[in-house]
């Protein structure tokens, strides 16, 4: 089956990521959102990143042309996905949530879809069941900020088939990605690692260990990661991350209870970069404001 016309659900952190992928590499993407406003955002966000990798000459006029002549917007699923043949969904990681999306796509999707799922920690398993088609439903883990992030985690469930996993590998390996195929358990490889270690460094700030700057430079410099575990939370977003943790604690256990501070900070609206307040401060341009 050759794929076309990608449909991606949700204009948030990571779909406007996602369409920005998917319409570069020439498929005809259209990004949905029940928001005009994130909508809106989304696109000056991508228009953005394609001017600075035009200026940095890591994208020609013609290339960030021909990504804005194939993505769309709208706010119309039902109408959208009847008109597609690949459905990739990143709304946020609440089963409800996705549960109700991942309906509606079933209800008026053409029989060929595939219907791949961001979901950083939910079994596809669970996902699939709640369309007619499980064998066309697999998860489809991109990394933040997609542009730049060259992995795509691949888990399928119980009934998806070989074809659909096959089919999602050609379309990841298409958008320029690699990819890994992971056996179904929630959490999946990336997401258990990196919940794990960026729950513990919020443990860490609010036993008071060390400020969140030099909690951040210890692991960098001391373990070599690429980001302070308390940059990457502000930069995935904190609510994501609190929902992460919260579906890994209820299926893998204590070891996953998400630390109250990350708690509190959710519930004061401090989200991180998308918000401009996370556990650090951000300019409208994403830029963090030095303390
Ligand atoms: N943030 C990350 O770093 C990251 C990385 C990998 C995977 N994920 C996963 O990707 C998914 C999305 O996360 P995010 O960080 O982009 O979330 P986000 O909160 O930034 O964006 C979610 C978007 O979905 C939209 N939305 C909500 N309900 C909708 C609906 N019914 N129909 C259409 N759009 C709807 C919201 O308006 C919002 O724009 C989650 O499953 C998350 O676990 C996130």
């Amino acid at each position: 089956m050759t794929i076309k016309r990608i449909t991606v659900v949700g204009a948030g952190v990571m779909g406007r990521g996602i369409a920005y992928v998917s319409a570069l590499s020439s498929f005809e993407t259209t990004l949905v959102d029940i928001s005009q406003q994130q909508l809106k955002a989304a696109l000056e966000n991508m228009k953005l990143l394609a001017e600075k990798a035009v200026a940095k000459k890591k994208l020609s006029k013609e290339q960030s042309s021909n990504l804005f002549n194939n993505l769309h917007t709208s706010l119309d699923l039902q109408a959208v996905v009847k008109e597609t043949d690949f459905v990739i969904e990143a709304v946020p990681e609440k089963r409800e949530l996705k549960k109700q999306v991942l309906e509606t796509i079933d209800q008026y999707a053409p029989n060929h879809i595939i219907i791949a799922s961001n979901t950083s920690t939910i079994s596809p398993t669970e996902l699939g069941s709640y369309t007619t088609r499980p064998n066309q439903v697999a998860a489809m883990h991109f990394f933040n900020p997609v542009h730049r992030m060259r992995l795509v985690e691949i888990v399928k469930g119980l009934e998806t088939a070989p074809e659909t996993v096959h089919i999602i590998r050609e379309v990841a390996e298409q958008m320029g990605k690699e990819t890994v195929e992971v056996k179904e358990f929630p959490g999946f490889v990336t997401s258990r690692i990196s919940a794990m270690v960026g729950n513990e460094a919020f443990y860490m700030l609010q036993e008071g260990v060390a400020s969140a700057e030099d909690i951040d430079k210890a692991i960098k410099l001391g373990l070599n990661y690429p980001m302070g575990p308390l940059e990457l939370g502000d930069l995935v977003g904190l609510d994501t991350r609190l929902n992460n943790l919260k579906y890994l604690h209820e299926t893998l256990g204590e070891k996953f209870r998400p630390a109250p501070l990350l708690e509190q900070y959710v519930k004061a609206g401090r989200l991180g970069r998308k918000t401009g307040r996370g556990v650090y401060e951000y300019t409208n341009e994403g830029e963090r404001i030095p303390k």
